[in-house]
This record gives C-alpha cells, sequence and structure tokens, in this order.
C-alpha cells in the first residue's frame, strides 16, 4: 500500500538526510515539505529543502514556506551546530527552485482536510508551523493517520540545555499546544538519537564504501554536526535525529519499547522546553503521546544505508 507523508522540516543537515530516506523510500510518496524557522532562518530552511529535493530527484515535491520565528518568543538557531548554511558550510548548496505560493499552515491544513485519515505527518524542527495550524483546525492532528515528531528529550537529558532538546526548546509554546491536541502522535525524541542514531566510525566507513552521491552528501553536510559533537556533546561521530524518526514514520515496526503517557512542556525560563512525562495513576488519557524508548538501531540503520546506496 502507498502510504503519502507530509514534512515539516527547519531543513539542516539532519533534516536533509531525513528527506532523502523519505524519497528513497518504495512505498511512500512524498506529497510536500512544510518548512520553519529552527536550524536556521526561514530562507535558508526553504533553500535547503528545495535542494536537496532536487538533489533526491524530488524536486517535483512542493516546498511550502512556514512560519519565520516561534509564536512567542524570538527565533534561536543552530548555526553553531550545522554551519551558517546549515548543510555543513562546504559551499554543497545552491539556489533551486522555488517555494510553492500555498503558505504552510495554509498547507497543513488543506493536505489534513482533503484527504482525511489518509496522509501522515512527520515534523523534523520547532513545532510553530504545526501549532498554528491548529489554531486554525483543533482536529488537524486526528485528519492525520499518524503524526511521528522529532522533539523533545523524554529522559530529560538535554542537547541545547542540560535538560531540554532544541525543537522542543525552541518554541516550547507551540510544542505543548501539539503534545496536548487530539490525534495519534509518536514522539522520538533526542534519546534515541543519542543512544541509537550515532553514526561512529563503523558508521562512517560504510558510507564511504558505498561510494554514491548520497552517501557521499550525507557525509558532508554533516561535517559541522562532528565538529561539533567532537566539542559539546562528546558522542563518538555525529547523531541523527531526524532520521531515526524519519525510520520510524517510515517503519513503526522498528520501535521496540514504547509507551503511552501524558507529555507536557516546562515553559517557565529555568526548565524551557523540559518533558514532563505524568506517569501517575489516573493520568493517562486519549491525549496520550506514544513516547519511544527504544528502537532497533541495526535495522533503521540498515534503511538509512539502502537509501544511500540509491545511485
Ligand atoms: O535537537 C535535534 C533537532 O534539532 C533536530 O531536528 C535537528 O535538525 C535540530 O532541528
Ligand atoms: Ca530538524
Amino acid at each position: 500500500m502507498t502510504r503519502h507523508l507530509v514534512v515539516d522540516t527547519d531543513t539542516a543537515s539532519d533534516d536533509a538526510v531525513a528527506l532523502l530516506m523519505a524519497v528513497a523510500s518504495p512505498d511512500v510518496v512524498l506529497d510536500a515539505v512544510t518548512v520553519v524557522a529552527g536550524n536556521v532562518t526561514l530562507d535558508k530552511a526553504v533553500r535547503n529543502a528545495l535542494f536537496t529535493l532536487d538533489f533526491c530527484g524530488a524536486g517535483h515535491v512542493p516546498v511550502h514556506a512556514g512560519l519565520e520565528r516561534p509564536l512567542v518568543r524570538p527565533l534561536s538557531t543552530a548555526s553553531d551546530v550545522h554551519g551558517e548554511d546549515g548543510m555543513g558550510d562546504t559551499g554543497l548548496v545552491r539556489a533551486v527552485g522555488r517555494a510553492a505560493t500555498e503558505h504552510a499552515v495554509d498547507a497543513l491544513v488543506r493536505l489534513a482536510n482533503e484527504a482525511p485519515g489518509e496522509r501522515e505527518l512527520v515534523t523534523l524542527g520547532p513545532l510553530t508551523n504545526v501549532a498554528a495550524a491548529l489554531l486554525r483546525d483543533r482536529q488537524l492532528l486526528t485528519k492525520y493517520r499518524r503524526t511521528v515528531m522529532m522533539a523533545g528529550s523524554p529522559d530529560c537529558v538535554g542537547n541545547v540545555t542540560a535538560t531540554a532538546e532544541f525543537n522542543v526548546w525552541a518554541d516550547p509554546e507551540a510544542a505543548s499546544i501539539v503534545l496536548e491536541a487530539p490525534g495519534e502522535r509518536v514522539l522520538v525524541g533526542w534519546n534515541i538519537s543519542r543512544l541509537q542514531a550515532v553514526m561512529g566510525p563503523a558508521e562512517h566507513q560504510r558510507l564511504s564504501s558505498l561510494a554514491t552521491p548520497r552517501a557521499r552528501f550525507v557525509q558532508e553536510v554533516n561535517v559541522k554536526v562532528a565538529e561539533y559533537c567532537a566539542r559539546v556533546t562528546g558522542l563518538d561521530g555525529y547523531d541523527l535525529p531526524d532520521p531515526v524518526a524519519m525510520a520510524v514514520a517510515l517503519r513503526p515496526a522498528l520501535v521496540t519499547e514504547s509507551e503511552r503517557v501524558p507529555v507536557r512542556v516546562a515553559l517557565g525560563e529555568e526548565l524551557r522546553g523540559q518533558l514532563v512525562l505524568d506517569h501517575r495513576r489516573g493520568a493517562g488519557g486519549p491525549g496520550d503521546v506514544e513516547v519511544v524508548w527504544r528502537v532497533d538501531e541495526e535495522a533503521w540503520k540498515e534503511l538509512l544505508f539502502a537509501a544511500c546506496a540509491a545511485k
């Protein structure tokens, strides 16, 4: 059965790898990409999405520009992680194509309502666009069959602060709206990226041995992330949070451990963006989120390598 995806992204290096995986998936049609400011400013995120899709032979997929800053707070980018251009600052990215005229928020609402239950949503950046769409249509996420989010860190080990993950920290009010909305939502947090999505020496060697344009693309756009990890997070390589979330969207069976639980977001300055999982008896209900605690690491990485093997 062909599945139809909509991807909301702040298009930096790992987002680009996630888009590559979606395009390479034989049983998936990428219906649209909506873009939000986050890792980089909106204009760069749009350019990176257009370039990446063109690079993968999917230049026909419509790209919709969305909100250029969080709902309430000023924009905080992550150029220290991904580079000024968001794609490793190697000079690879060039302007290709044009964004659609329809705004991303309008597109998210339309795509859900024109085919209720038929499309799946994958979010790879701050949840600003999705939250704004929810303010237009409170039932939005009941009309996407499932929403898989790279969002938050359910074990409260953060990457942008001691306890918060960037996508939720960047726009915690938006994350609150999404995490409290009705609909099937799956949260793939930075815990998975940190523990099961690190591209270490062996994975780097596997990509090098593939020696395909897509394998080289993955290595090139992540050079800055590898430097950041060596300098700050101490990971043995670079982690790929958005690709492992995309893998869960493409192959739900990759999830080997998860729980359904109410999830809230701390909004105060001290704990901004920290996830709060409520395990109290009786706290659960229809608004629960499926929080992923483990995936099949070998299988998800094979999905990545298969996507990179394509000529
Ligand atoms: O914290 C990781 C998330 O922040 C990923 O989506 C990465 O692309 C950045 O947006
Ligand atoms: Ca991202």
